[in-house]
């Protein structure tokens, strides 16, 4: 490949890999069988890697291994709902373009493991989505670096990755035993504790692998939403649950511990909690990570036959919104009033400065949404969110 038998643009993405491979020592390539691609939102990307892909596009280019598609800036179909300007529709519109022509799969979506791209215990993935490498890491067993933009698609386009970093056994050991003295419950509450692990673990300014023990169990809503909290906050990519995760039974819980109590919870709720923000609720957003079906179901039950009074958005996959649709729940949240954003989030579109506070459930969304977008921040429980919205 890297003498160009593939073509150029193979060629030209084996020379990131190989690159890569040389400054982190890997020995050799190894396959992978599933690429999740980060900087798909106009927003992020803007022209310069519109441009970037679209040269690629414009060649040879096309993937190896299933592929998938992080969240663009806007939904794909219905784009005008959601205040985008025609613009930046044109432009998100060439960025998909760009990527199904080298045989991408349009999915725009945080959660690939949720409708197919769900790599099994032990398999090795080149994948950039942060929350998503988490959940693979951690709750699937699946071995990936978080790859950047350019590596993964490097990595689609070739079928190969560098041989370092989480897939190797001997790098996924457990470092520091984590002793949660609290019941937690609910999305909220799960992404506190990725608040409070992730600023402890920065606050010592070492790079751990966390093996929490004291957790009874945890469902993937909550592990979604631990696993994009604490790569927010601590920038991790792998942690083990003793009974929950499945590597946790090949190690023990390791001698260096951290203990975290309900204080340590509330701590981190204050801490992203802005009191000026009380009174100050424009938006409401669930889905960050996108929503699950169980999820849509508990949005619609607690919806239905009510009428929300701000702007609400549910944002969540395509092929889940679909199951939504046929489940009928898709009608009873769009009679209320809320607005499906599918293929996006409130993060990644661009609404800098259309709103003054945002409500949501998720401790990643409220981070961007502060730092990239300036809104002021009520962190709310799952069902306190939908209750913010209907006030
Ligand atoms: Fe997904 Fe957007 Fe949150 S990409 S993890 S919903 S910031």
């Amino acid at each position: 490949m890297l003498e160009g038998q593939d073509g150029e643009a193979t060629r030209k993405a084996m020379e990131i890999l190989v690159a890569i491979g040389t400054i982190y020592a890997a020995d050799r390539l190894l396959p992978v069988t599933s690429v999740q691609i980060a900087g798909v939102s106009y927003d992020n990307l803007g022209e310069a890697g519109l441009e970037f892909l679209a040269e690629m596009a414009s060649t040879d280019a096309k993937v190896k291994v299933l592929t998938t598609l992080n969240p663009a800036g806007m939904d794909i179909e219905n784009w005008q709902i959601l205040g985008i300007d025609a613009d930046f529709a044109l432009n998100q519109r060439r960025v998909i373009e760009a990527y199904t022509k080298m045989g991408v799969g349009p999915t725009c979506s945080c959660t690939p493991y949720l409708f197919g791209n769900l790599p099994h215990y032990g398999e090795h993935i080149a994948w950039a989505e942060s929350s998503a490498v988490c959940y693979a890491n951690s709750v699937l067993g699946a071995r990936t670096n978080r790859e950047g933009g350019p590596s993964a698609l490097a990595a689609a386009l070739t079928g190969r990755t560098p041989n370092y970093g989480f897939h190797l056994s001997e790098n996924r050991r457990p470092t520091l035993t984590v002793l949660v003295h609290a019941t937690l419950t609910g999305t909220h509450d799960f992404g506190t504790l990725g608040i409070a692990v992730g600023k402890a673990i920065e606050s010592r300014k070492i790079k751990a692998i966390p093996y929490f023990r004291g957790l009874p169990g945890a469902s993937m809503e909550e592990l979604k939403s631990f696993c994009a909290s604490i790569a927010t906050y601590g920038g991790l990519a792998l942690f083990h649950m003793e009974g929950i995760t499945p590597e946790s039974v090949l190690f023990q819980a390791p001698g260096d511990t951290i203990t975290i109590t309900r204080s340590d919870l509330e701590a981190a709720d204050h801490f992203l909690n802005d009191p000026l923000s009380v009174n100050q609720v424009d938006f409401v957003s669930l889905g960050c990570p996108h929503l699950s079906l169980q999820e849509i179901a508990r949005v619609a039950d607690q919806l239905k036959g009510k009428k929300v009074r701000k702007t609400f958005w549910i944002t969540t996959a395509r092929p889940t919104k679909r199951i939504a649709d046929q489940m009928g729940y898709t009608s009873i949240i769009e009679e209320a009033g809320a607005v499906f954003a599918t293929d996006t989030c409130c993060v990644v579109a661009p609404i800098k400065g259309r709103f003054k506070a945002i409500a949501t459930d998720s401790a990643k969304a409220c981070y961007y949404a502060a730092a990239k977008n300036e809104f002021k921040i009520r962190f709310l429980p799952f069902d306190e969110v939908i209750a913010e919205a209907l006030k």
